[in-house]
């Protein structure tokens, strides 16, 4: 079970209306690498993890990683706030405008809505806990470029506190992969 805290994990501060940089942000909102995936991803590998510990950390991971959902959802509505039908069509936002008005739908940076598809559970550990591994550095790197796309100095320390947590995200899931690793070994689990 999951208990809710009425809070951001992080702050979010945005100092202007940016509409495209809103729609840029999908990409870790909606897309195939984005923190939506990451959530959904590691809550259903839990299962068939073959120790308490690895099932421990991708349940605390895809946790977090719900709660980095909540905060760049938060960044895109706080980036949207306000903004009028002409403002958006005039921003490339039209047919977004025309779908969900300002709802904050999950879509990547193009308006392909969120699959499934996108993540994998093979129920092989090892192979699991590598897709893991690249898919923290994809969010590392698609974090780095959405960096490099705002001048807006409250969304870049938002969004470097999270490129961070894909950093350590990426040597915990290595630390997993070698006890799990070990562990097979022991049990000559093949
Ligand atoms: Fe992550």
């Amino acid at each position: 079970m999951w208990l809710y805290e009425k809070k951001l994990q992080y702050p979010v501060r945005v100092y202007n209306r940016d509409l495209r940089m809103a729609k840029f942000l999908m990409a870790q909102y909606g897309g195939p690498d984005s923190e939506l995936s990451a959530a959904v991803r590691y809550l259903t590998q839990r299962y068939t993890m073959p120790t308490n510990k690895a099932k421990g950390l991708l349940t605390d991971i895809g946790t977090e990683e719900l709660a980095h959902w909540e905060i760049i959802g938060t960044m895109i509505y706080r980036l949207l706030q306000g903004a009028t039908p002409e403002q958006l069509r005039r921003e490339g936002l039209g047919s977004y405008f025309a779908l969900h008005d300002q709802a904050v739908y999950p879509a990547d940076a193009n308006g392909v809505p969120w699959t499934a598809a996108y993540i994998q559970a093979t129920g092989d550990p090892v192979a699991d806990l590598h897709e893991n591994l690249a898919a923290e550095q994809k969010a590392r790197a698609t974090y780095e470029r959405l960096i490099r796309l705002t001048d807006d100095p409250g969304v870049k320390d938002t969004l470097r506190f999270l490129r961070e947590r894909e950093v350590v995200h990426f040597q915990r899931f290595g630390e997993a992969l070698n006890d799990v690793q070990e562990e097979m070994a022991r049990k000559k689990i093949f």
